[in-house]
């Protein structure tokens, strides 16, 4: 590994106290080559505009994965990349999906783990927020022929954040387009899901809605996920979600809220729930509370769905369960809970 410093540092004009979600970056980026048989040894330089070529293959056909985890830093200043190593095993799962080359998991691990160290002072504090870590890949070839690239690029960036939603979130249930499809891409976390979503997402906004619920248009609109989250609900007590499949993202944030719900003796059932079912129980009044789960989005209370021409308004953000799930959460991240070492990396 090559450290290149930079003699400017950014650091002294940023204002902690209101950061914008995904545009402040740190002063340095990690960058690692793929020649078509091995990864180059990454470096740490500092960041800077990439030169390309204007055939270069990622331009054209799209082969673009991406990661997005956090560096949590406590009152005593350990610093905590949360669930590094499902980060960097779902990314090779997008590789994998995506024709795109696998990273070594311990070596690519190691490396974040040095790159978040040198960036410590980036780190908000806890009242702040937090370091969000964006690993990328880009297929990289010179070349219009429609094949798979054989060399690529890997990088990871950086952005000290605040919080992502800080009100509950009024959604819509969608049930003319398609995030993503079976047997296609959509639990990868690869560049063109996210461009797929942006029609229908802002078609949405323009009606007054903070997100879309995606649903399986080809099944009885079976329930999916939100844009950038999982989708979870209450009733009687329990918590259901959708289950997985493969046009749904493996949201690692979701793992862990079910893992802390059954530490706390919750039940979690993972089950195909159709749009008809859903909205016979809102109707009923039987959801308790509606949440959404993602690195960025934490745990976010939805408070309102609408389907078709009815809304439903559900006081998500008093429900006690998910407001200590929500406290269970934030202590695993910033280490006040050993429950489950094994999420956790110090730097
Ligand atoms: N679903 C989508 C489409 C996402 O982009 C994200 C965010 O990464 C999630 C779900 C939540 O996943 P995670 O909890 O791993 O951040
Ligand atoms: C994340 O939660 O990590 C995400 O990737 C959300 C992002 C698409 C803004």
């Amino acid at each position: 590994m090559q450290v290149i410093h930079t003699p400017i540092s950014n650091l002294s004009s940023v204002d902690f106290d209101n950061l914008e979600f995904g545009k402040v970056f740190t002063d340095y980026m990690m960058v690692s080559d793929y020649n078509g048989e091995e990864w180059s040894d990454f470096d740490i330089q500092p960041l800077q505009s990439l030169s390309m070529h204007p055939a270069t293959s990622v331009l054209h056909y799209g082969q673009a994965i991406f990661e997005g985890l956090k560096a949590y830093k406590n009152e005593t200043n350990d610093v905590n990349i949360f669930r590094l190593k499902d980060n960097i095993k779902r990314m090779n799962a997008s590789a994998h999906r995506m024709m795109m080359p696998q990273l070594d998991e311990g070596k690519t691990k190691e490396a974040i783990m040095q790159y978040v160290a040198e960036q410590k002072a980036w780190i908000p504090n806890r009242s702040q927020g937090s370091l969000y870590v964006r690993p990328f890949m880009i297929s990289t070839d010179n070349t219009l022929r429609a094949v798979a690239s054989q060399t690529y690029r890997f990088i990871v960036i950086a952005c000290p954040v605040g919080f992502y939603y800080d009100t509950p979130l009024s959604i819509f249930l969608e049930k003319e387009h398609r995030r993503a499809a079976k047997g296609g891409v959509g639990y990868a976390k690869a560049a063109g899901n996210y461009a797929a979503s942006f029609y229908p997402s802002v078609k949405a906004k323009n009606l007054g809605f903070d997100q879309v619920l995606w649903t399986d248009i080809t099944n009885n609109f079976a329930l999916e996920e939100l844009g950038s989250a999982n989708f979870f609900y209450v009733k009687n007590g329990n918590i259901h979600t959708p289950k997985m499949h493969d046009s749904i993202l493996k949201g690692i944030t979701r793992d862990t809220v079910i893992n802390l719900a059954k530490d706390a003796g919750i039940t979690v059932t993972s089950e195909l729930i159709t749009a008809d079912d859903f909205e016979k129980d809102l109707a009923a009044g039987e959801v308790e509370c509606m949440f959404a789960t993602g690195t960025a989005a934490a745990i976010t209370y939805v408070n309102a769905i609408t389907i078709g021409e009815n809304k439903y308004e559900v006081n998500s953000n008093q429900y006690g369960p998910v407001l200590r799930l929500k406290e269970q959460l934030d202590a695993a991240k910033f280490l006040d809970s050993d429950k489950h070492p094994e999420w956790n990396v110090i730097v």
